[in-house]
């Protein structure tokens, strides 16, 4: 048996869950309490280090990891006022995401979880983003509909109590937050430009340019973005030198077909499944215009949205030791051979047992 592997059954109660999460450029460490209170959350973001190239360096992202995961995690102890023997379990995104960048936190929680003989789990990143809306709202319980809108991905879950997730749609292109750093970039906005993005479209004029919305008579739960870029690049091209004005019409109109999609695609979905319940998670849950559309939507239709905390919509740990905290609470265990996987379905990461 790997001495992680222990017999120590389900965590005892209290269970106090050490979160680690490295899959991108951001190094975080959280403590969370019952699967329900963060009792600290330690973010280093590395956005000047990446700026310079418009986009995520991996070779340099897991670089800086390696630089910062213990400080960072030292940190969220210190946060949690908790010295590693009060802790119950450790939970570590395995994937998917940059594998140098998933390496270092996989590597320092594996060598963590040992050291202390504490039980290591290993969390999928969106499941992670998923219990972001539980954190926010304890009784968001499945079934549900999981929107996951970030940088890398673009989809709709229905989330169940006991079975796996069952994926409805995704995006069949480029995921909705990457089309809002590339739409960024075309505006000559710094990265990342998701938020710097949606800041100019508040000085747009809703009349001045518009986007039909992509995949609106798809007749399924898609999304596709390229060719919303495309189109505003084209915008760009035919009206540059572009004016002040300009570069805020363009964005607002893309920010509006841009999320119009996302509520369509949420309200199909809510209304196919007959559920009341919608979790928005990922960066872009954290956009007012998405926030504000689907609440409407909700009074309109009658369902709930829940939306993490804004501070967690964005990568964060406390989101995986919240992910953790329930996969340890069932008694689950992974060993010192769990690995980093690039790639890994929702619906059957690759380190669960089948
Ligand atoms: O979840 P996240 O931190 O990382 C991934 O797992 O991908 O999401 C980052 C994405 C970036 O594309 C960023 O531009 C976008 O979320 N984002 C936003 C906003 N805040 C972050 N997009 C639109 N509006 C925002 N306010
Ligand atoms: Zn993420």
């Amino acid at each position: 048996m790997s001495p992680l592997s222990d017999s120590r059954g389900a965590v005892a109660k209290p269970s106090v869950v050490l979160g680690i999460e490295s899959s991108c450029d951001e190094m975080a460490a959280a403590v969370v309490a019952d699967g329900v209170a963060v009792l600290s959350s330690v973010i280093h973001r590395q956005f000047e280090i990446h700026a310079p190239y418009g986009g995520v360096v991996p070779e340099l992202a897991s670089r800086d990891h390696a630089r910062f995961v213990s400080q960072v995690v030292e940190g969220a102890l210190r946060e949690a006022q908790l010295t590693p023997e009060r802790l119950s379990g450790v939970a570590v995104t395995a994937g998917p995401g940059l594998m140098g960048s998933l390496l270092v936190g996989l590597c320092f929680a594996k060598s963590f979880a040992y050291r202390f003989a504490l039980p290591l789990v290993g969390v999928h990143h969106l499941a992670g983003h998923l219990a972001s809306a539980e954190l926010a709202d304890p009784d968001l319980v499945p079934p549900y509909i999981g929107l996951v809108v970030s940088g890398g991905h673009t989809a709709l879950y229905r989330i169940e109590q006991d079975a796996p997730p069952t994926r409805l749609g995704e995006t069949r292109d480029d995921a909705v937050g990457e089309a809002f750093d590339k739409v960024a970039k075309l505006l000559g906005l710094p990265f990342p430009g998701g938020p710097a993005l949606a800041q100019l479209a508040e000085r747009g004029d809703p009349r001045a340019v518009s986007f039909p919305r992509p995949m609106a008579q798809s007749g399924d739960l898609d999304f596709s973005y390229s060719g919303l870029k495309t189109a505003v690049a084209l915008e760009v091209e035919a009206r540059s030198p572009l004016s002040e004005q300009t570069r805020a019409d363009l964005a607002l109109a893309f920010e509006i077909a841009a999320v119009g999609s996302l509520v369509n695609k949420a309200r199909r979905a809510l209304a196919g499944e007959a559920l009341g319940s919608l979790a928005v998670v990922g960066g872009v849950a954290a956009n007012r215009r998405l926030r504000a559309e689907l609440e409407a939507a909700a009074a309109e239709d009658g369902f709930r949205p829940v939306f993490p905390n804004p501070e967690l919509c964005t990568d964060n740990a406390a989101m995986i030791a919240a992910a953790g905290a329930q996969r340890l609470a069932r008694g689950e265990r992974d060993d010192a051979w769990l690995g980093a996987f690039a790639r890994a379905p929702l619906e059957a990461p690759p380190w669960l047992p089948r």
